[in-house]
C-alpha cells in the first residue's frame, strides 16, 4: 500500500521542497496576473533579513480605531523600518492612503503594505449570513454578494478579505456554523468557488477586487463536541471526503491565500502541521499562494503543547509553511535569528517573502500602491441602491419555508389585524449577524419596520407575555419572531443546548392556546433543535436566519406571497441538542434504523432517529412533480467519459415558484462502506404553473470516486445509484449507472464542479 502524503515524514517533504526549483522559476500561479514591471527575485536579493521578516509580520491597525486607522508614531516607525508587511482591521481610503504613503515613500525599499479585514457577507451593505446565502442553493447569489462586498471594501482601501469561510459544519452547537455553507462538501465546494470568484473577480489587479483568504484550513469545523477551538480527530477518509473538498475547490478556483485553523488535527495543531500544510496543501495540491496564520495561532502552538518557547513555535510554523504571522509577533521576534543560523530556514524565509511579494504584485500594488485609495469611489459606492436591491433579492432567496400546515402562508393582502410578537422582529444589530465589517444597525430595515410600512393593522409587542397574549387575542393572525440573536453564533459562541430558550417555548405554547393562525419567523445563525415547531395545526414556520440590511422587506414580501420561498436547508435541523452531530450522508450500519422501531438498530430510544428538518428541505407555496430520471448512457468507463443525467420537473400548483432539484448518488457495494446518499448536483429552477422543464447534470467518472484504503482516490467498478428529488428525504426518481473498470483519480469528487442545464 503506498503511504499517504499525510504520513510522509516531514524531513522527506522538506528535502523535496528544498530541492525543487526556486519559486520564481516555477511559472506564474493560477491567480497571478501578468505583471513584468517588478523583478521580485532582485528585490528579495536587496532585502536584509530584518526586512524579509517584516513582510511576514501582520499587525492590528486597531479595531476600535478602524474608521480612521491612524497609527501611533511608534507604529509608523515600524512601517518606516520595513518591519510590517500587512495590517488587519483597518479601513478608510484616506487614512490608508497616508499609511501606504509612509510605507512606499519613507521605508528603505518602498514595499507597499497589504490591508486586510474580515469582509465576510458584506462590507457596508450587509447580506444574509453565509449559512443563509448557502440556503439559496445558488452559487450565483454567493458570487454576487462577494462581488459587491469586494467593490465596497476595496473602495475603503482594503486589499484582502479573510473569507470565504468554507469549513464544513455538522455540529450546530459550534457557533461558527453561521459563517460557512453548512454540512455538505459538494454544496460547500460550489459556494467556496463562487465566493473566491466574487471576491477576486477576473483580476486581482483590478481596483475593485479583493484577495480571498479561504479559511480555516484543515478541519476546524470538526471541532470536538462543537466547542470552538477544540481539536478534530477524524479519519483521513473523513478529512479528505468531507472537510477538505471546499478548500480543494477554492484552490482550483485560484484563491490567492488560505488561513490556517486554530485547532489541532489528530493531535497536531494545524498552524504547525507540516504534513498537512507543506505535505498536502503545497506539495500534493501544488498550492503556491500565501498562507496566513489565524489570530495568534503561532503563539498558541505553545498552549497546544507542541512548542516549549516562542522560538520553537516560530520554527514549527515556518517549517510547516505559514508565511504570515497574524498579530502574535512570534515571527517578528524569532525568525531573523533562526534564519541566520540555518540556511534551510533562510530558504524557507525567502520562499515566504516571495509569496507575499508576489501577492502584492498581483494586486497591482507595485504598479500603483494607491489605486485602492480613491475617496470619491469610496463615497459613491457604499450602500449604493443597486447593492441594497441585491441584498434584498438574495435575502428573499435565502428564506426557507419549513412548515406550512393549514396553508397559513402566504397571508392574504387583507389579512386583517396582525399581532407581531418578539424582540427579534425589531432587532437591527441581529439582522447584521456576526462579521458585519462596516455594516450599521441604522441601515437595517427590520421585520417590524417593513411590516408596519406595508400593512395598516399591526400591533407590535417586543416582550411581556400578557401584552403578547392580549395582542394575539385581538388579532386575526399572529406572527411570532423566535430564535437566536446575533450574539449566539459566531466565533467562540458554542452552546451545548441549542433548543429554543425556555421563555420562547412558554410564549409559543401560550400563543398556540389562543388558537389563531400562526406564523413563526425563526431567526438565528444555526440550525436549532426546535421540535415544538413541527406537527402544529394552522402554523407556518419561515426559516429566516439573519438576513442583513433588507431583512424586513424580504420577509414581508415572503409573508404576503410576492416572494414564493425556495430556500433549502444547507444543514440538518436536529430534534434535540443530544442528536448532533448529524448529517444526511451517514454511513450505513449493519443494523439499519428502519422505522418499525425494532430495538437493536442504529437509533435513539428516546426519540425518532430522523431529524426535525433534513438537509435540502424546504417547502413552497406551490407544488412540484417529477418525471423519470434518465441517463444518456448506462455504462461509463472509470477512466473517462461523462454521463448526462436528466429529470423533468413540473410546477403542479397554481403559483409561479422555484424548485431546487437535487441529485444524489450512492455506491451500494464498494471496497469501503459508502454514505447512504451524497449530493452530486443541484439546480434552482423557476417554473410557471403547469410548466415542465428538464434539468440535466453532466458528471464524469471522477465524481463517483472514493478515498480508498490504499490512500488514493479510486473510481471502482460496479453500480452507482442515482437519485433525484426536492430534498435529501424526498427522492422522487432513481436510475442506475454502471462503472466499468477502475481508475485512480486525482481530486476529491465533491470538489469537482458539475455542469447543469435547464431546457
Ligand atoms: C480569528 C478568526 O478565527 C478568523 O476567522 C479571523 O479572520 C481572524 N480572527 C481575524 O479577525
Amino acid at each position: 500500500m503506498p503511504p499517504s502524503p499525510l504520513k510522509v515524514a516531514l524531513p522527506a517533504i522538506l528535502a523535496a521542497l528544498l530541492s525543487a526549483p526556486p519559486l520564481a522559476a516555477q511559472g506564474t500561479p493560477a491567480t497571478a496576473t501578468a505583471s513584468a514591471e517588478i523583478d521580485l527575485e532582485a528585490l528579495l536579493a536587496r532585502m536584509t533579513t530584518a526586512e524579509k521578516v517584516g513582510q511576514l509580520v501582520q499587525r492590528m491597525g486597531g479595531r476600535q480605531r478602524a474608521l480612521n486607522s491612524r497609527l501611533t508614531p511608534e507604529e509608523l516607525d515600524l512601517v518606516r523600518a520595513g518591519k510590517v508587511g500587512s495590517f488587519l482591521h483597518v479601513a478608510g481610503a484616506e487614512p490608508l492612503r497616508e499609511l501606504q504613503r509612509v510605507a512606499v515613500e519613507e521605508s528603505r525599499l518602498g514595499i507597499p503594505l497589504l490591508f486586510a479585514m474580515d469582509v465576510v457577507h458584506g462590507y457596508r451593505t450587509i447580506f444574509p449570513v453565509p449559512l443563509a446565502i448557502a440556503a439559496t442553493w445558488d452559487p450565483a447569489d454567493a458570487e454576487s454578494a462577494a462581488r459587491i462586498a469586494a467593490r465596497e471594501a476595496s473602495a475603503a482601501g482594503l486589499h484582502w478579505t479573510f473569507a470565504p469561510m468554507v469549513d464544513v459544519a455538522r455540529d450546530p452547537r459550534w457557533g461558527r456554523i453561521v459563517e460557512g455553507a453548512g454540512e455538505d462538501p459538494f454544496l460547500g465546494s460550489a459556494m467556496a468557488v463562487a465566493q473566491v470568484r466574487g471576491f477576486q473577480g477576473a483580476s486581482l489587479a483590478a481596483p475593485d477586487t479583493l484577495m480571498a483568504a479561504t479559511k480555516h484550513f484543515g478541519a476546524y469545523g470538526a471541532a470536538e463536541g462543537g466547542r470552538d477551538y477544540a481539536g478534530a480527530d477524524i479519519s483521513e477518509r473523513t478529512l479528505r471526503e468531507t472537510y477538505l473538498p471546499p478548500f480543494e475547490a477554492a484552490a482550483a478556483a485560484g484563491t490567492a491565500s488560505y488561513m490556517t485553523a486554530f485547532n489541532a488535527l489528530g493531535g497536531v495543531p494545524v498552524t504547525g502541521n507540516a504534513a498537512l500544510l507543506r505535505g498536502l496543501l503545497r506539495y500534493e495540491w501544488g498550492y503556491d499562494g500565501v498562507l496566513v496564520s489565524d489570530w495568534r495561532s503561532i503563539d498558541e502552538l505553545i498552549a497546544h503543547g507542541v512548542a516549549g518557547t516562542r522560538t520553537e513555535a516560530a520554527r514549527l510554523a515556518l517549517e510547516a509553511g505559514v508565511d504570515i504571522d497574524m498579530v502574535s509577533d512570534v515571527y517578528a521576534e524569532e525568525v531573523a535569528a533562526l534564519a541566520e543560523a540555518d540556511p534551510a530556514l533562510m530558504a524557507l524565509l525567502d520562499e515566504a517573502v516571495l509569496r507575499i511579494l508576489r501577492a502584492k504584485r498581483d494586486l497591482g500594488l507595485f504598479a500603483d500602491p494607491f489605486q485602492y485609495h480613491d475617496t470619491a469611489r469610496e463615497a459613491a459606492v457604499m450602500l449604493a441602491a443597486e447593492h441594497r436591491a441585491e441584498a434584498r433579492r438574495i435575502a428573499e432567496r435565502a428564506i426557507v419555508l419549513l412548515e406550512n400546515s393549514g396553508k397559513v402562508l402566504p397571508l392574504a393582502k387583507d389579512a386583517g389585524k396582525i399581532a407581531l410578537i418578539g424582540a427579534l422582529a425589531d432587532d437591527a444589530p441581529s439582522a447584521l449577524g456576526s462579521w458585519k465589517a462596516r455594516g450599521l444597525p441604522e441601515d437595517v430595515v427590520t421585520l417590524r419596520a417593513a411590516l408596519e410600512a406595508a400593512h395598516p393593522g399591526v400591533t407590535y409587542v417586543a416582550e411581556g407575555v400578557d401584552a403578547a397574549l392580549a395582542a394575539a387575542i385581538a388579532a386575526d393572525v399572529v406572527i411570532l419572531a423566535l430564535g437566536e440573536d446575533f450574539d449566539r453564533t459566531g466565533e467562540a459562541r458554542s452552546f451545548a443546548e441549542i433548543g429554543l430558550p425556555r421563555e420562547q417555548k412558554e410564549l409559543l405554547f401560550k400563543v398556540l392556546e389562543v388558537g389563531k393562525p400562526l406564523v413563526v419567523v425563526l431567526m438565528g445563525g444555526r440550525p436549532l433543535a426546535a421540535p415544538e415547531l413541527s406537527g402544529l395545526d394552522e402554523a407556518a414556520v419561515l426559516g429566516a436566519w439573519l438576513l442583513g440590511v433588507e431583512s424586513g422587506p424580504a420577509l414581508v414580501s415572503t409573508l404576503f406571497g410576492d416572494n414564493n420561498p425556495a430556500g433549502r436547508l444547507p444543514a440538518t435541523f436536529p430534534r434535540a441538542s443530544g442528536a448532533v452531530p448529524f448529517a444526511y450522508d451517514q454511513l450505513p450500519s449493519g443494523r439499519p434504523a428502519d422505522e418499525d422501531l425494532a430495538n437493536d438498530t442504529v437509533r435513539w430510544r428516546d426519540q425518532p432517529t430522523l431529524p426535525l428538518w433534513p438537509f435540502g428541505h424546504g417547502l413552497s407555496y406551490t407544488t412540484f412533480g417529477y418525471g423519470e430520471l434518465t441517463l444518456d448512457r448506462a455504462n461509463i468507463p472509470a477512466n473517462g467519459g461523462t454521463v448526462t443525467v436528466s429529470i423533468p420537473v413540473t410546477n403542479t400548483g397554481e403559483r409561479p415558484g422555484e424548485e431546487v432539484v437535487q441529485l444524489y448518488m450512492r455506491d451500494p457495494v464498494a471496497s469501503v462502506s459508502r454514505p447512504v446518499k451524497q449530493l452530486r448536483g443541484f439546480r434552482r429552477v423557476p417554473l410557471q404553473p403547469g410548466e415542465t422543464r428538464t434539468v440535466s447534470f453532466t458528471l464524469s467518472a471522477a465524481h463517483f470516486a472514493l478515498w480508498a484504503q490504499a490512500g488514493a482516490w479510486m473510481v471502482e467498478p460496479g453500480a452507482i445509484e442515482l437519485m433525484a428529488g426536492g430534498a435529501s428525504d424526498r427522492i422522487e426518481a432513481r436510475a442506475t449507472l454502471t462503472i466499468e473498470g477502475e481508475h485512480v483519480s486525482d481530486r476529491s469528487p465533491a470538489s469537482i464542479p458539475v455542469e447543469s442545464s435547464v431546457d
